[in-house]
């Protein structure tokens, strides 16, 4: 689905995001504005309301106009959206076809699997512009593995392995989700202290990858540190969270996030422009306040 957003950063559905987000980053950090009356607040809630509203429409409308091209028989694209719909088929019949549910899943994936994606590359973009000797590494790689080619097929993705590195080591310093929350089905005790049933604990691998306790030198850029003999780092360290509900997106993401990166490395020479803050913006997601921006030069 082309949002055609890198060619208006100003268009509705990008808006509407960053509405949500900023939405949902308030609540977070001032629950009271829910219930504040002042206009500054309302004209605020009103807003992202909306944004939320045009969103689910935008959502809906994109699987009934699919729905309708399945029944009438046409060519649709094979993607996640025609299988989920094939199969909601054998739930019609029993009232159990949800729209609200599947516009749910459909924002879902939508928001879980762009905004994040987005932000690896961004600060990926930005170490790498910090650190030459680390990009000039992994772009001889790139250069070894897709040499003339234009494309890359699949086992090529297997041999980018530095780039692997480089993407754990960005998700360790700088995890577009910071850590997540769970409600506790049993008492457990940590260093001699109860928390009992039902508490909500939150888990945050932003912290833990910054500890000197689970890693050497932990504030210094360093992808060696994810060498696959060294890593040692599977509890302490988590930017698809664990467990059952544990990203479900993360291989599809490694993927886009390796193909993406060697084909812009082969094609273009990135700098950053001069004088951006290396500064976060920490709203649900984390992200580079500046971006991420850079010139670019073709490769010759
Ligand atoms: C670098 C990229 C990504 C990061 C850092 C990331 C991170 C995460 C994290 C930390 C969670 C767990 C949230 C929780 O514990 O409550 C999560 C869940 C989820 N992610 Fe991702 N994600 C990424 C990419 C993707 C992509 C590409 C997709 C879809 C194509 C996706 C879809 C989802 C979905 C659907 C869930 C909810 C899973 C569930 O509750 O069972 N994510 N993601």
């Amino acid at each position: 689905m082309d949002l055609k957003a890198t060619l208006d950063d100003k268009s509705a559905f990008n808006r509407a995001i960053s509405m949500c987000f900023r939405g949902l980053a308030v609540i977070m950090s001032s629950p009271m504005t829910q219930i504040n009356p002042f206009p500054a607040a309302r004209k605020f809630k009103n807003e992202v309301s909306e944004s939320i509203r045009f969103l689910r429409e935008t959502g809906r409308r994109c699987i009934e106009e699919r729905l309708r091209a399945m029944e009438k028989q046409e060519e649709v694209p094979n993607d996640i959206l025609t299988h989920i719909l094939k199969e909601i088929d054998q739930f019609k019949g029993d009232g159990q076809f949800d729209m609200e549910g599947l516009v749910d899943e459909f924002l879902t994936f939508f928001i879980a699997g762009q905004e994040t994606s987005a932000n690896l590359l961004s600060f990926t973009l930005l170490e790498l512009g910090h650190h030459p000797e680390i990009m000039h590494r992994l772009k001889t790689e790139v250069e070894a593995v897709l040499g003339d080619k234009e494309y890359l097929e699949y086992t090529d993705i297997s041999q980018l392995t530095y780039m692997m590195q480089v993407f754990k080591e960005v998700l360790r310093l700088w995890p577009p989700a910071v850590g997540t929350s769970r409600e506790l089905s049993c008492d457990v005790t940590v260093k001699g202290y109860k928390v009992p049933k039902g508490s909500i604990v939150v888990v945050n691998t932003y912290v833990m990858a910054r500890m000197e306790e689970y890693f050497h030198d932990p504030l210094q850029f360093d992808p060696d540190r994810f060498k696959a003999s060294d890593d040692k780092s599977q509890y302490a360290y988590f930017p698809f969270s664990l467990g059952r509900h544990n990203c479900i997106g993360q291989q599809f993401a490694l993927i886009e996030a390796r193909l993406l990166l060697a084909r812009l490395l082969h094609k273009f020479n990135f700098d950053l422009v001069p004088g951006q803050a290396h500064e976060i913006l920490d709203e649900v997601t984390l992200k580079p306040m500046g971006r991420c921006r850079n010139y670019l030069r073709l490769v010759e």
